[in-house]
């Protein structure tokens, strides 16, 4: 070695060494700088990995080859320089699978057994309502073995795919019901329920006999269904322009919602438990309860409460339960706590009656007018004092008190919606402010053209596949108000929501009157609150906060919608958190669609890039990306 340092020296070559190392030195350096930029620019991967650069995906202006199963891939996007530049500098996110049994069908906030387990009670249903983790989905489900394209509706109110929610519990578990049964690839529903002995069709109809006034698909447009098994009965009510939210939670009744959704029929997760309900007051015209197991004498009556909140004023609440036809001592006692109860709210029983199988059924209805409340001896249950109505019922205590009639702008308490279909475009009684109720109806038609004409034509979506749609942000906020503005639309178009307008367009405008969609309008709870005006149309919805996961199973939807979510949603949560989401409760092939700014949708492009989806930018308004069957090989 020593010998080898007093030649370098002797022969004088350390100046040429020196050189080149500092010319080394100079290059790292360079290096090292620009791979901190890219890094520091780019948006929010919250794992990196160098094994990803070789995988990036192509750039917008070169979309992923359409899978073998895509027959319509979309157009290639049109981009501008900087979106291109953001696509260079995209960093992919390693995903990773999530491993465990339950990964397959996982709900964050209703699988979360560490809260569970802590619970001090489950007297209420308290382990059934929503515990979300503190920390957000950072893996993707995997898929069933065997799982394909749904079965498209309408054939899929009555069989779907096995393998795709492969359980077969309740086959065995209400086999003398008729529920669901099992046929060869196949589970099929034939319409059978608890309560619905021969058949749900037939109760139904049973149902408007007792109580003609019903008039279904016309005075009775939105029901509530309350325990609603597989959701026959909101099923079968479509067929009579009627719309159900069906729900119940995730208990021993394996997969019914999963069922209900896959067959795509309207369903959502929840209880009757501690907590109100995300509905509005005076959503639903209807709410039915086929022995849905809720003990609504319990606790004082706080679970009827409940019900009376989100009933219409004049709206029925129809119970067929063993209480209502048996007399053992157990139901007797309950029938007479129900009379007590239901006569101190003021509804007054309607109808009575007995079908042919021996089901009974009681038909309440709650007042449309105050003077009742009044004219009690004893005020018990009391009126609700002070209440601010808006987004009242998220994580909200039930309670003990009943909340008044609504009220219309004059005072006055609120009518009774005009009879579907005049009520969809007719002025909803909840809309208080009449001037602009006036720009509501100017505007709506310029409003209706823009949706028309960009989204049924202009964004290359599949709608003969679609089925089950959410609004993610059926209301609006401040960010769409300036996006109006700029684009010279008038302020007053916020009051219809968006979904509302496709629904409108959809279905009415001549050449897509024929689409076989239901939507679910998302109400996030730090925007406008207009759910009230999406029920007084005769649509259903509910509030959520996007920055937690929403209560439903794994792929449930074919299309997400999103106007101007993500500006709100990203000051408070990580936007990556929400795709992870997005990617949970859409199906394979399913659709994005974001309307967003510019900066909103290059952020989003290489997340939903990284997740292999298909992606397109129309306008630089409008995102499409879609999402394939591919998913991580690597467990996390
Ligand atoms: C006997 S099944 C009846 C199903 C259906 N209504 C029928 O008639 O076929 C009872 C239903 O009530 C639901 N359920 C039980 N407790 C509930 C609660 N506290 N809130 C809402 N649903 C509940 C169950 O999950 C199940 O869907």
């Amino acid at each position: 070695m020593g010998i080898i340092g007093e030649e370098f020296f002797k022969e004088r070559k350390y100046p040429f060494i020196l050189t080149l190392l500092g010319l080394f030195f100079f290059v790292g350096v360079l290096i090292f700088t620009n791979t901190t930029n890219t890094t520091i620019s780019t948006f929010n991967p919250f794992v990196l990995s160098s094994n990803n650069v070789q995988n990036q995906p192509p750039s917008l202006l070169d979309p992923l080859p359409a899978p073998q199963h895509d027959h319509h891939a979309p157009p290639p996007a049109i981009t501008n320089q900087s979106q291109q530049q953001q696509e260079k500098e995209a960093v992919l996110i390693d995903w990773k699978l999530c491993k465990g049994p339950l990964a397959v069908d996982y709900i964050p906030c209703l699988d979360n057994w560490e809260a569970i387990k802590a619970l001090k009670s489950r007297k209420h249903m308290e382990h059934r309502e929503r515990h979300c983790p503190q920390n957000s989905l950072k893996c993707l489900l995997p898929l069933p073995k065997g799982y394909r394209f749904p079965v498209p509706w309408p054939k899929s109110r009555d069989m779907i795919w096995y393998d795709n929610v492969p359980h077969p519990k309740l086959v065995e578990y209400k086999k003398d019901q008729h529920w669901v049964v099992k046929s060869g690839e196949y589970l099929v529903f034939p319409g059978g329920g608890t309560q619905f002995k021969d058949g749900v069709d037939h109760y139904i109809q049973f149902m408007e006999e007792t109580l003609p006034k019903i008039q279904w698909g016309k005075h009775i447009r939105v029901v509530l269904d309350v325990g609603c098994g597989v959701a026959s009965f909101g099923g079968y009510l479509l067929d009579k322009n009627v719309i159900t939210m069906s729900f119940a939670p995730k208990d021993e009744h394996e997969a019914q919602i999963q069922f209900a959704l896959e067959r795509g029929i309207p369903a959502t997760l929840s209880v009757i438990g501690t907590q109100k309900l995300t509905f509005p007051d005076s959503a639903f015209d209807m709410i039915h309860c086929a022995r849905c197991r809720v003990h609504w004498e319990a606790d004082g009556g706080k679970p009827l409460y409940e019900l009376n909140r989100i009933l219409r004023p004049g709206g029925f609440f129809a119970w067929s339960a063993t209480p209502v036809y048996r007399d053992n001592e157990k139901d007797q006692q309950i029938w007479s706590v129900m009379v007590e109860i239901t006569k101190a709210m003021c509804w007054s029983v309607v109808a009575n009656g007995r079908d042919s199988a021996g089901i009974g059924l009681v038909i309440y209805q709650k007042p449309t007018s105050s003077s009742c409340y009044e004219n009690r001896k004893e005020k018990i249950p009391p009126l609700c004092e002070n209440k601010d109505s808006k987004n009242s019922s998220w994580y909200a205590k039930l309670d003990s008190c009943l909340t008044p009639l609504s009220v219309d702008g004059m005072g006055e308490l609120q009518s009774w919606p005009m009879p579907w279909p005049q009520r969809l475009n007719s002025k909803p009684p909840s809309l208080l402010d009449s001037d602009a109720t006036d720009e509501f109806y100017k505007d709506s038609k310029l409003w209706s053209q823009l949706v028309s004409d960009v989204y049924a034509e202009g964004l290359s979506i599949k709608w003969s596949s679609i089925r089950n749609v959410m609004d993610m942000n059926a209301g609006y906020a401040g960010d769409l108000v300036q996006y109006m503005q700029f684009s010279g639309l008038d302020r007053s178009i916020l009051l219809i929501p968006l979904t509302v307008i496709c629904i409108n367009t959809i279905l009415f405008a001549s050449a897509l009157i024929d689409l076989p969609v239901w939507v679910m309008n998302v109400v996030p709870i730090d925007v406008w609150d207009t759910l009230s005006v999406i029920y007084d149309r005769g649509l259903i919805g509910m509030y959520h906060d996007w920055c937690e996961s929403f209560n439903t199973y794994p792929r449930t939807y074919d299309l997400l919608h999103s106007s101007f979510l993500f500006q709100y949603v990203e000051k408070r949560c990580d936007i990556v958190d929400v795709v992870a989401e997005i990617d949970r409760i859409l199906r394979p092939d399913g659709y994005l669609v974001v309307r967003d700014s510019l900066e909103i949708l290059n952020k989003l492009t290489p997340v939903l890039h990284s997740l292999h989806w298909s992606v397109s930018l129309h306008q630089n308004q409008f995102l499409v990306g879609k999402k394939s069957f591919w998913r991580p090989t690597a467990f996390e």
